[in-house]
């Protein structure tokens, strides 16, 4: 079996910017409730998924200098897929010109951590090279009108790309998926339908689930949290993460938040805010990379990286 590194990072946000004062503007809502309960000032909103993913994917290709001919694998995580069938992946697999298999992950806000660990798990039994993406449009899911739903979601991508380590364990250190269907209830899209929360009861829970994942991954990769250069949580809300990088005992300054700029992206949290992390010079080679995803299911997962080669 052979391990993975990541080689290339790419990230896409559609042009236009809605401020917390645009919701203001037109629903029972100011921007101080918005930026003190959720530490969202603005998002982005525009594109389709399949768009996006293919603009990060691009930019991840650009960054990695590989040909898209030589990645034979394609996973990108969404619940927002341009259409029901076929997978978006295989619009982008086209656009982009990448060959090999192609499939969508829905793992909701959870997608990008369950795409990387199942491209990783193909690649073990024999795939080269990976793209993994998490895309998402989210605000075309909400209502609108909906305050409790309205102000939390943005729409934008990540991407990375993953290639064979031949000669050693690779960078993925060590790694947790798990989802509880009971709680389904909690979040969730009807098909043409809007996005439905019970806001405070996801918000309970993620907080828990979080860092049991984050110390699960941790104590199967033996590493404590004192090992842990950069934490990239999913952006749901800067009071979850507050609050699991307190009970985790991993200071803000080790973690990447980025969700004041862009909201919740959904799939495309994580690598959007990894991406950021990188831009601003924060991760270097031999780094651990601590990434925790959670969402609809509910899913959350966790992943261990060295960063680098
Ligand atoms: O990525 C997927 C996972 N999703 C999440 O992680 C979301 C987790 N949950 C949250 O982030 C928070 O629960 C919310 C930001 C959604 C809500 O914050 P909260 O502090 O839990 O507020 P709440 O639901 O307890 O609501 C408090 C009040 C309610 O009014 P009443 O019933 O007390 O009169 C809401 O109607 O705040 C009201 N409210 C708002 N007020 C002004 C809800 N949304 C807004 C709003 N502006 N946009």
């Amino acid at each position: 079996m052979s391990g993975i590194r990541v080689v290339g990072l790419g990230a896409a946000l559609p042009e236009k910017i809605v401020t917390n004062a645009a919701f203001a503007a037109r629903l029972d809502t100011t921007d101080a409730w918005i930026a003190e309960r959720t530490g969202i000032l603005e998002r982005r909103m525009g594109g389709t998924t399949s768009s996006l993913a293919t603009q990060a994917g691009a930019a991840a290709l650009a960054n990695s200098g590989i040909d898209p001919a030589d990645i034979d694998l394609l996973v990108l995580a969404t619940s927002s897929p341009d259409q029901l069938m076929p997978a978006t992946a295989c619009t982008v697999q086209q656009a982009l010109g990448i060959s090999g298999g192609a499939f969508d992950v829905n793992a909701a806000c959870t997608g990008f951590v369950y795409a990387m660990v199942s491209a990783a798990g193909i690649m073990a039994i024999g795939a080269r090279r990976a793209m993994v993406i998490g895309s998402d449009v989210l605000s075309t899911m909400t209502d609108p009108n909906d305050r409790n739903t309205a102000v939390l979601f943005g729409d934008g991508a990540g991407a990375v790309i993953l290639e064979t380590v031949d000669d050693g364990p690779g960078n993925l250190l060590a790694w947790d998926l798990a989802a509880d269907g009971s709680t389904r209830h909690l979040l969730y899209i009807d098909h043409g339908g809007y996005l439905q929360m019970d806001g405070k009861e996801v918000f309970r829970r993620a907080v828990r689930v979080f860092v049991d994942s984050a110390q699960k991954t941790l104590r199967d990769a033996g590493l404590t949290p004192d090992d842990v250069a950069l934490l990239v949580p999913h952006q749901a809300n800067s009071r979850i993460i507050g609050a699991a990088c307190d009970r985790l005992g991993i200071s803000l300054e080790r973690t990447a938040v980025n969700l004041d700029r862009v909201g919740n992206t959904s799939a495309g949290s994580i690598p959007l805010a990894l991406a950021d992390a990188v831009a601003e010079g924060r991760l270097h080679d031999g780094d651990v990379v601590l990434m925790v995803g959670f969402g609809a299911g509910m899913t959350w997962a966790s992943v261990a990286l060295k960063w680098g080669p």
